[in-house]
């Protein structure tokens, strides 16, 4: 049997799934890695650990296969937007700032003004967000000079794990378009936009398509993983897009909800011309020629962990949310909104924080566990608005991430989006995306569309149940107006965090 491998650097770990040719996976490992968190607002990651726990994870891989020259070919999926600096000599300048890092908010207003909004929107087809990496490149340049006058190129995190791998630098569009300095419908970086930001644009790393292969296994590294040498190494793609490509979103009308450490709802696109309002993303596919709108919740799995370590540390996360399923709809009228580390869609507020609304003595932790499992729903709900207001329909989406691990979940999803749920036989998008890359790039189909034909299956469905259609609907409502009602309170408790 012939093998892919799909590796996707998340934000709490790398899993890397071995996949057949059928598109079943035939193994998975994962290994965990830590945040580091120095101040409020700030979030950073060691690079190194990441390349270090990958070559354990595929040694760990390989070591329980026959032949290792069975593995074909493998491909990346990766968090989007971190900024990872290397120097001259390609040596790593410090540690990675993340894409759930909001130090940046006066770098983007600086960008705004020298670039001009309108201008900005129409090159990059973004809104300027704290999480973006052209915000964190000016914050080192200002923050920290010595460190940037090194710099010799920047990259992005899944980039920076496949250069120390293969030894070759590249980008690819989908991950591109997450920086705020690419011309999204032409496909290359702007020139505008650097020379605005001064910035030079050879910091750029080069541009390929996400199925390219890009190069091949240094020798060591190849010794370390048990691969063999010559495996073709393809680019991969940002884990939205590859989370996308592994639930066969690649035709119009289809539209994904991926929770994971953040949440995200997005839909496929063919053209670049439809103008969106609210703070939603508009970034290039790994399916060429295609893009994908988006609205993002940052601290979606993120609230339900935190929750989880800091008040019932002992209990394992499958009964945690499993006690969501004795709590009512609505949690006995507790509301929670999921704004731990700020917001981006549709409130792009660095500065916003969650709240939990009408606690009282009857609420037990199943209920703060169905509250915040129900806020992180609402805050989604809010983009999947923003598409329906823009004209899309919207009466089935794809659910995968850990949104898609527990049925009630599902059920939940199903209820507050109005809309059909579908669960697919695997819910790891973006490692599975990132495997079908490497199953389109070696030439075991001849599109996307083909792979994803035999790759992505249905599992289950979920219906809308009308009574708690009608009930979420209600507390939807009341859930919108936290935000604005909370908003001063936030701004002002700013300064004791
Ligand atoms: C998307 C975003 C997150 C990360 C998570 O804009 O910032 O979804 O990609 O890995």
């Amino acid at each position: 049997m012939d093998f892919v491998l799909g590796v996707d650097l998340g934000t709490s770990a790398v899993k890397v799934l071995l996949v057949n040719r059928n598109g079943e996976v035939c193994d998975e490992v994962s290994k965990s890695y830590p945040l580091i968190q120095e101040q409020a607002g700030y979030s950073e990651q060691d690079p190194e650990q990441w390349v270090e726990k990958t070559i354990e994870a595929i040694k760990q891989i390989t070591e329980k296969i026959d032949d290792a020259t069975s593995i074909k070919g493998m491909s990346f999926s990766g968090q989007m937007h971190g900024l990872v600096l290397l120097d001259k000599d390609r040596n790593l300048l410090r540690h990675s700032i993340l894409w759930n890092d909001t130090r940046t908010t006066t770098e983007c207003r600086e960008i705004e003004e020298r670039v001009g909004k309108e201008k900005l929107h129409s090159l990059t087809k973004n809104p300027t967000l704290e999480g973006f990496t052209l915000p964190k490149i000016l914050w080192v340049k200002k923050h920290e000079p010595e460190t940037y006058e090194k710099a010799d190129i920047f990259m992005l995190p899944k980039d920076y794990l496949r250069y120390r791998l293969t030894g070759k630098v590249h980008t690819e569009y989908s991950d591109a378009a997450g920086t705020l300095l690419l011309d999204v419908a032409k496909k290359v970086w702007s020139e505008e936009v650097c020379h605005k930001a001064e910035l030079p644009v050879d910091l750029c790393p080069p541009l390929v398509a996400s199925h390219e292969k890009v190069g091949q296994l240094l020798p060591e590294i190849a010794q370390r993983t048990g691969l063999r040498e010559d495996v073709p190494v393809f680019a991969g793609g940002a884990d939205n897009a590859c989370g996308a490509i592994g639930a066969g979103i690649l035709q119009d009308g289809k539209t994904l909800c991926s929770i994971g450490t953040s949440g995200v709802v997005l839909s496929y696109e063919k053209d670049d011309d439809r103008d969106y309002s609210g703070n939603v993303h508009y970034f290039n596919h790994g399916d060429e020629s295609a893009f994908y709108i988006m609205g993002v919740t940052l601290a979606a799995g993120y609230s339900l962990s935190w929750f989880k370590e800091t008040f019932a540390p002992n209990q394992d996360f499958e009964s945690f949310v499993k006690g969501i399923e004795v709590s009512p709809v609505g949690a006995k009228g507790l509301l929670f909104t999921p704004y731990l580390v700020g917001e981006r869609t549709p409130y792009a507020d660095a500065n916003i924080r969650s709240s939990f609304i009408g606690a009282h003595d009857g609420h037990q932790l199943n209920d703060f566990c169905r509250a915040i499992i129900e806020g992180i729903t609402f805050s989604l709900n809010e983009s999947i608005e923003i598409l329906r207001e823009s004209g899309k329909e919207i009466q089935s989406i794809v659910s995968i991430g850990g949104g898609a691990k527990s049925k009630e979940w599902l059920q939940i999803q199903a209820d507050i989006f109005n809309a059909k749920v579908i669960k697919l036989t695997s819910e790891q998008g973006p490692g599975l995306g990132a495997a079908m890359l490497a199953a389109f790039g070696i030439g075991w189909f001849s599109s996307l569309q083909e792979c994803a034909n035999q790759f992505v299956k249905v599992k289950e469905e979920y219906h809308p149940e009308p009574e708690r259609v009608v009930t979420y609907q209600e507390l939807f409502q009341l859930y919108r107006k936290v935000y604005g009602q909370t908003r001063e309170l936030n701004e002002a408790l700013a300064k004791f965090r």
